[in-house]
Order: structure tokens, then sequence, then C-alpha cells
């Protein structure tokens, strides 16, 4: 069976002068999720939206015949339980953070689930993925990071790809339904391979809103992945 693609556009490469128009523009042109990227100047050297920005886009993250467009938020925070539960009531569906900025991965894995979202963590280029083995029954999400966290328009990291195949297996053997999200990177002319590695979720910011025909890219995308 073949998977269900999902393409994520990041808004950190829209103009933030215009966010919700960016988002209910980005939308139209067939984005699945809106993949909101929290920076905190701590864990990542740099500084972008919080909860109250969430919440002021979450009218906006739905189609033109109302269905809700899930937001998937991208926690680089340090401590992260505090900020998740903010976000989870700003309205956030997927929420992910990195292992190793919480002292407690599986308290603040419970943390989001119980405030009715789906929980995801996420891998930096150089980091193990082994805590899997002790928490991949309790997330919906892996973030596979294909380029360092903190910035946008940075090149992907070719290892990323073999990183990509072990947690497609790793998916495989818990036989739960997960989705193996891709972050950075991510083009029209290497989407293909991502997915050929085992991909079904990509992240897309200056790919996307770097050019101005947002459809004309992710039509691009969708065929490159129908090939
Ligand atoms: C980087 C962010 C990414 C970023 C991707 O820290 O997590 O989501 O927006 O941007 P592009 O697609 O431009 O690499
Ligand atoms: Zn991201």
């Amino acid at each position: 069976m073949s998977p269900t693609y999902r393409i994520a556009p990041s808004i950190l490469s829209a103009d933030f002068a215009r966010l919700g128009d960016e988002v209910s523009q980005v939308i139209a042109s067939g984005a699945d999720w809106i993949h909101f990227d929290v920076m905190d100047n701590h864990y990542v050297p740099n500084l972008t939206f919080g909860p109250m920005i969430c919440e002021a886009l979450k009218p906006h993250a739905k189609t033109a015949d109302g269905q809700a467009v899930p937001i998937d938020v991208h926690l680089m925070v340090q401590p992260v339980d505090e900020l998740a539960s903010a976000f989870a009531r700003a309205g956030a569906d997927y929420i992910s953070f990195h292992p190793d900025a919480s002292t407690h991965v599986h308290r603040s894995i419970q943390n989001i689930r119980a405030q009715g979202c789906k929980p995801g963590l996420v891998f930096n280029p150089a980091a193990t993925l082994d805590v899997l083995d002790w928490v991949i029954d309790d997330i919906d999400l892996i973030l596979l990071m294909s380029v360092n966290p903190g910035f946008g328009g940075q090149s992907f990291i070719d290892g990323t790809l073999r990183k990509v195949e072990a947690a497609r297996k790793r998916i495989e053997a818990s036989g739960r339904d997960i989705r193996l999200e891709v972050d950075g990177g991510i083009k029209e002319s290497n989407i293909r391979a991502v997915a050929d590695a085992g991909a079904d979720t990509f992240v897309a910011g200056s790919a996307i809103f770097g050019k101005p025909d947002y459809k004309g890219v992710i039509d691009a995308m969708r065929s490159a992945l129908a090939r």
C-alpha cells in the first residue's frame, strides 16, 4: 500500500507581517499541515513565535470548505513542558519536542497526550534514535531533522536518508500508526528520495514561501511523490 503523503509548509519562511493570510494562502495551495517552528534563543540560537501567535492563526488553519488543517508544532525550546501545555491550549494538534531538551521525556510525552494533542519526538542530525526503544508506543510522530535546527534555508544533510530508513524500520516493528516527518532543506528535487527512504510527511519552508507561486511548488512536490 502506498503511504498517504503529507506536505507541511513551515511558516518560518512566511511573511511575518501577514501570517494569517500566508497560512490561508498556503492551505488554498494544497498544504496538508501547517508546521510551526518555535525557537527560544536558548535551545537554538534564534527566536520566533509563541502560543499567542498559534492561537491567533488557529482560525486560519482550515480549508475553504471548513475542514481543519492540523497545526504541527515543532518545539525547539528548553524546558519543554510548560510551553507544550500552552501550545495545547492554543490549538496545536501535533506537539513535538527534542528529547535532549527534556529531563523527563516520558513525562513530557504524557503531558502532551493528556491535553488532547498528538506527541512527537524530534531528532537532530547527530542524535541517536535509541530513546525510541522505550517510548515508541507512546508517540504519534517521529520528526527527523535534515538540517541543524534554528534557521530556514539550509541545505539537506544527505546522511539523514540512512536515519529515515532506520526510523521506518522501528515504526514497522512497532506495528503502530506513526507519522515519519523530515524537516530541513526539502524541495522538489529531493523529496522523492526522502520518500523512498521511508518518510511520509515533509516539512518545507523556504522552498514554498521563497517562491511566488505556492501552488506551483506544492503541485510539483506532489508530482515528484507520485512518480
Ligand atoms: C529549522 C526548522 C525548519 C525550517 C525548515 O530549525 O525546524 O522547519 O523551517 O526550513 P527549510 O525548508 O527552509 O529548510
Ligand atoms: Zn521545524
